[in-house]
């Protein structure tokens, strides 16, 4: 197998001395590596530093005759299987989002059609910053895989979400990156995957409600891998801050009984992966008016249970092929999962333990558990752990 490429694009940011190590550990891997180094970048390191670790080229500037004989900034990109922006300064994110080309490495982005992973490194607040949030979000619905920074001190000597991941927490990405070979591109095209993720609100009165701690994070991770093995992707979401991933239809809800019509409505579906933490009972009878406080008596919450979506999909004629419930458990967690299974009438639990900071978090530990037995997987980022039961979903309907 021919050995994985990468372009390595070295923007201007203080985290740009990491790049060296990161070029280290591609090497190790057995890829190889070129370098743009961006105007800014070489005020941190120098050209010398990234082709001796490379031991390849380094390109600085469209406007090198040289270079653009030997290696046009076209072929730079076509030549590469991933492209890696390492840093990725607010400067260079908001280029990348506008499709700004004044630079090399900004042209190369704009020129190619190869994946791009970006790895964002800068002071907290101009990671905070509304419009650095604006053009991520941009660029992840444009179909970039841009990393969440890390917490921690930073070289401004200020302490928050900005600093570089560790090398080889990008190299893991890279990876991860390079592992979705292009059968899997295609691998659910003509395939309908209907997916709930996401809490449910259930009204007590018209200010408050019975919630969980559910982010929709890992949902709405695997709409996106759906989406982007070719599947039309209808997702049903309760109230979540997430941007749509994109080529996704989404349905907003509020209740469950709301997801339960919406997922009636998205039928018939070939797949179905139900993600959504959806709140178990309601309220019987939501008040009205704002419950007020009543000189010391306090107000009975009378609860209803909801109807259960995935046991209902299970008996319903139209049953989707594969049906894959989800299942979050503080203890057990195998033995519930197993029984859950039998219960419900789904054809896998994906069963994690939500005791720690799954909820909410970034990454997550699953076991898979079907009525063959039980595949238990380390721990990985969400849109990993998405990518890998999508491969495995694929494989099963294949
Ligand atoms: N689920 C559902 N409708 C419900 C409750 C759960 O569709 N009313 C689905 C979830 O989306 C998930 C699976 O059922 O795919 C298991 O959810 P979970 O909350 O773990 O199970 P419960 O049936 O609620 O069991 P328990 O709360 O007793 O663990």
């Amino acid at each position: 197998m021919k050995q994985p490429h990468i372009l390595l694009v070295v923007g201007g940011g203080i985290a740009a001395y990491k790049a060296c190590e990161l070029i280290r550990l591609i090497r190790k891997a057995g890829m190889t590596v070129r370098c743009v180094l961006t105007d800014g970048g070489a005020q941190f390191i120098t050209p010398m530093t990234l082709a001796a670790l490379s031991e390849n080229e380094v390109s600085t500037t469209l406007w090198d005759l040289k270079n653009e004989t030997e290696m046009g900034h076209i072929q730079l990109s076509r030549e590469a299987d991933l492209i890696v922006v390492c840093p990725a300064t607010a400067d260079l994110l908001a280029k990348m989002a506008a499709g700004i080309s004044d630079s090399l490495a900004t042209t190369v982005l704009l020129a190619t059609d190869t994946p791009v992973l970006a790895v964002p490194a800068m002071n907290v607040r101009m990671w905070q910053h509304t419009a650095t949030q604006r053009n991520v979000t941009r660029l992840r619905g444009d179909g970039v895989t841009v990393i969440d920074p890390d917490d921690g001190a930073m070289a401004c000597g200020e302490y928050g979400p900005g600093r570089l991941p560790e090398p080889v927490a990008i190299m893991e990405r890279i990876e991860a990156a390079l592992s979705f070979p292009s059968r899997l591109r295609e691998g659910l095209k003509g395939k309908r995957v209907l997916i709930t993720a996401g809490p449910t609100h259930e009204p007590i009165d018209p200010v408050r409600y019975i919630a969980n701690r559910s982010s929709g994070r890992q949902g709405f991770a695997i709409a996106a891998a759906a989406a982007q093995m070719g599947a039309e992707v209808h997702l049903v979401a309760g109230p979540v801050h997430l941007p749509t991933p994109p080529g996704v239809t989404r349905i907003d809800v509020e209740t469950a009984r709301d997801m339960a019509a919406a997922v009636e409505a998205a039928l018939p579906a070939d797949i179905a992966i139900l993600v959504a933490a959806v709140a178990d009972w309601r309220t019987a009878d939501a008040a009205n008016q704002k419950i007020k406080k009543t000189g010391g008596a306090l107000p009975a919450l009378q609860l209803a249970e909801n109807p259960d979506i995935l046991a209902g999909l299970a008996r319903d004629p139209r049953r989707p092929a594969v049906l894959v419930g989800f299942a979050a458990e503080t203890e057990n967690v195998i033995e519930h999962a197993q029984a859950k299974l039998a219960r419900k009438g789904c054809d896998w639990i994906v069963a994690n333990d939500v005791s720690g900071e799954v909820m909410g978090g970034a990454d997550n530990a699953v076991h898979i558990v079907t009525a063959d037995g039980v595949e238990s997987w380390a721990n990985l980022p969400k849109d990993q752990v998405a990518r890998k039961l999508m491969e495995k979903i694929a494989d099963a309907v294949r």
